[in-house]
């Protein structure tokens, strides 16, 4: 892939974002929020380090960083999604700066950071490990930290959920969770060999499932249209959206509880490891 095309692809992913940026996070399903807390819980940011949030989001893990780090502390979190970084400005977090930016190769000094989060951003990156080794030149040496989230397995209600999607869809879409199931991405020591390879140490996996409940196959719609899926909804046409829903709600029934809701569960993968 030439540098046209990773700086078009990363466009298009940005794109997708900016478009649900008003609704990301905000549907009422807790899902990135905690994700996003655990990595911080395991990357353990102490007060007043200096800590970077690559790929913030609407601040998922820049809420809990700039908790840890406190006033004495400083976050400094990037996207490349303009919107995202709009929504963060209502966060009010005094100790943080947003800033939009290319995480493939972030304008920021370097050796500067105590800590590099980034939850769930790693697999959208046109070129994941050169990403990680610049990510790797900001921070200080020795005892700069890496704490990375990636998706790992999830139930097979879901596999043939998402499966649904994959008629319509064009060659090497990019989705966060699908296109865990080949390549680096797929397995914990496949994650754990492109740290390794932007030249980390101490590298390791931690694990947590997260589960998330819908009261009915439109609340999953409502979630899955409210972050990276949202791409692939847009990739279906108009008229087939229903004959997707229905297929996806028949699978979805598969998972109702006792409790009457629709129960699935995704395993999320840490990656942890140290600048030298
Ligand atoms: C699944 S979201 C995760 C956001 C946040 N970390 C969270 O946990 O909620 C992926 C984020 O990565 C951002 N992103 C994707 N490609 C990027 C790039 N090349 N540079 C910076 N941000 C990027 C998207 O705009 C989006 O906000």
């Amino acid at each position: 892939m030439d540098l046209t095309e990773r700086g078009a692809r990363s466009a298009r992913v940005a794109a997708v974002f900016d478009r649900v940026a008003d609704v990301y996070d905000q549907v009422g399903i807790p899902w990135f929020t905690p994700i996003a807390q655990e990595l911080v819980r395991l990357a353990a940011p102490a007060r007043g380090e200096r800590a970077l949030d690559v790929g913030c989001g609407r601040g998922a893990a820049t809420v809990a960083l700039a908790a840890a780090v406190g006033n004495d502390g400083q976050v400094t979190a990037v996207d490349l999604s303009p919107r995202m970084i709009e929504a963060c400005g209502a966060l009010g977090l005094p100790n943080v700066e947003f800033q939009v930016m290319d995480a493939s190769s972030p304008s920021l000094p370097p050796a500067a950071y105590d800590l590099v989060v980034s939850s769930l951003v790693v697999f959208f990156l046109p070129d994941p490990p050169a990403a990680l080794a610049a990510w790797r030149s900001l921070l200080v040496t020795p005892g700069g930290r890496l704490a990375i989230s990636t998706f790992a397995h999830r139930d097979p209600v879901w596999d043939a959920v998402d499966a649904t999607f994959r008629p319509y869809l064009p060659a090497g879409m990019l989705d966060a969770r699908t296109t865990g199931a080949a390549g680096p991405f797929s397995t914990d020591a496949g994650v754990e060999e492109l740290v390794r390879a932007a030249g980390f140490t101490g590298v390791r996996t931690a694990h947590a499932d997260v589960e998330v409940t819908f009261a009915d196959v439109d609340e999953w719609q409502t979630f899955s249209r409210s972050h990276g899926q949202r791409a692939m909804w847009d990739a279906i046409p108009e008229a087939d959206h229903d004959t997707v829903k229905a297929t996806a709600g028949a699978l979805l029934e598969q998972a109702r509880g006792a409790d009457g809701r629709l129960h699935l569960t995704q395993q999320v993968r840490y990656t942890l490891a140290e600048s030298a």
